[in-house]
């Protein structure tokens, strides 16, 4: 079996961030959600990986090479345009030949990885494995109608769905998927949706079973699911320490320190926290739960809490900063930093949320 990752898309929900970068490598826990993609695959024993990429391929190329620190082969295949999920599985078809594969969105995570979903579509002959889960906002996913462990109708981005079954991105399909994408046509926005290819397989009399996915599934398409991603990764994090931890310095909690990373004293520190490598974090800072710091990162004074910084960023503004996503390269001052002109000095990229 195969394994075919997506990886390509705009991202245009995680502006600004994929303005720069490819919203796969946004890091959760400070590691790119694409990695844990490719440990969950490594995990089913399948090696040949096929990542799907578009206008950011050499930030994810830079990312995962040849994808051999995950003991994965990785051939990168280009998408000349992000024309929809099952236009990605269809320029994949010569990586893919005639196997079985599972398609991962690169996007997606899951609690629980994918090892059960695979061992059940390997053990039986079904023509497409698909993963359900319930969630509050259905619309927002493709939606799943089924009678009995029966998929009847499959419907995508539903206005009025008919369930909460979200279709978790996740997919074992064999070549019949080929024939069903042949034909599609252009949905309402514009793409060859993967949804109504399974919706052919359904209508064909091809045999789609369902599995609803055990533990928590996320698709991080915006900032506050990433927000909400990292919380429950977070919370199944166990403590580590490579840097240095000074004197008077309170720690509560797990708490993961990275190399060459300095906690200054007077600093209160509530796990559960992960902090990259070479960061300086203090005097007399309050770092909260749920709060991932990556690598670079010096924070001195205020306080943090519930939020991802991402890297190589400077923060000395005496505030209490909470549920925020900061970029990379960023400098959060103070205003007494900023006189004479005595005003709010920003730069800030398109699509940025401030709240002064
Ligand atoms: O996350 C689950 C949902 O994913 C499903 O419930 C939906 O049925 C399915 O259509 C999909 O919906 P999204 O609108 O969230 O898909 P998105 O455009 O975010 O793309 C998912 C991933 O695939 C993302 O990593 C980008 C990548 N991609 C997307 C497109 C459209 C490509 O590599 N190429 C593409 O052409």
């Amino acid at each position: 079996m195969k394994a075919l990752v997506l990886s390509g898309g705009t991202g245009t929900r995680l502006r600004p961030f994929t303005h720069t970068g490819a919203k796969q490598l946004i890091p959760v826990a400070n590691k790119p959600i694409l990695f844990y993609v490719l440990e969950d695959i490594k995990e089913c024993d399948i090696t040949d990986v096929g990542i799907i990429v578009g206008h950011t391929k050499d930030e994810v190329k830079n990312a995962v090479k040849d994808g051999s620190k995950f003991g994965l082969k990785v051939t990168y295949i280009e998408q000349d345009k992000p024309a929809g999920l099952a236009h990605a599985v269809k320029t994949a078809k010569d990586f893919l030949k005639d196997d079985e594969f599972v398609m991962y969105l690169g996007d997606n995570i899951l609690k629980n990885g994918i090892k059960d979903l695979y061992l059940d579509y390997k053990n039986s002959n079904y023509d497409a494995l698909i993963s359900l889960c319930h969630v509050p906002n259905p619309q927002q996913f493709g939606v799943a109608e089924m009678e009995g462990d029966k998929v009847i109708r499959l419907v995508e981005k539903p206005k009025e769905p008919k369930t909460d079954l979200a279709l978790v991105g996740v997919y074992f399909f064999n070549s019949t998927i080929f024939d069903a994408i042949s034909k599609l046509k252009p949905s309402w926005r514009n793409e060859l949706e993967i949804t109504e290819a399974i919706q052919g397989l359904i209508d064909t009399n091809h045999s789609v079973h369902a599995k609803i996915v055990a533990g928590w599934w996320k698709d991080t398409g915006k900032p506050e699911d990433l927000l909400e991603v990292n919380q429950l990764v977070l919370m199944d994090l166990k403590s580590s320490l490579k840097g240095k931890i000074e004197q008077n310095v309170n720690i509560i909690g797990n708490i993961d320190i990275g190399k060459n990373t300095i906690i200054k004293e007077g600093t209160r520190i509530r796990g559960p926290v992960i902090i990259g490598d070479n960061c300086t974090i203090g005097p007399n800072t309050y770092v909260g739960p749920y709060t991932s710091i990556g690598d670079n990162t010096t924070i001195i004074g205020g306080e943090i809490e519930c939020s991802i910084i991402i890297g190589e960023t400077h923060i000395n503004c005496g505030k209490r900063i909470i549920d925020s996503l900061i970029g990379k390269n960023s400098i959060i001052g103070s205003i007494k930093e900023q006189l004479p002109e005595s005003g709010y000095k920003l730069i800030i990229g398109e699509n940025c949320t401030i709240s002064l």
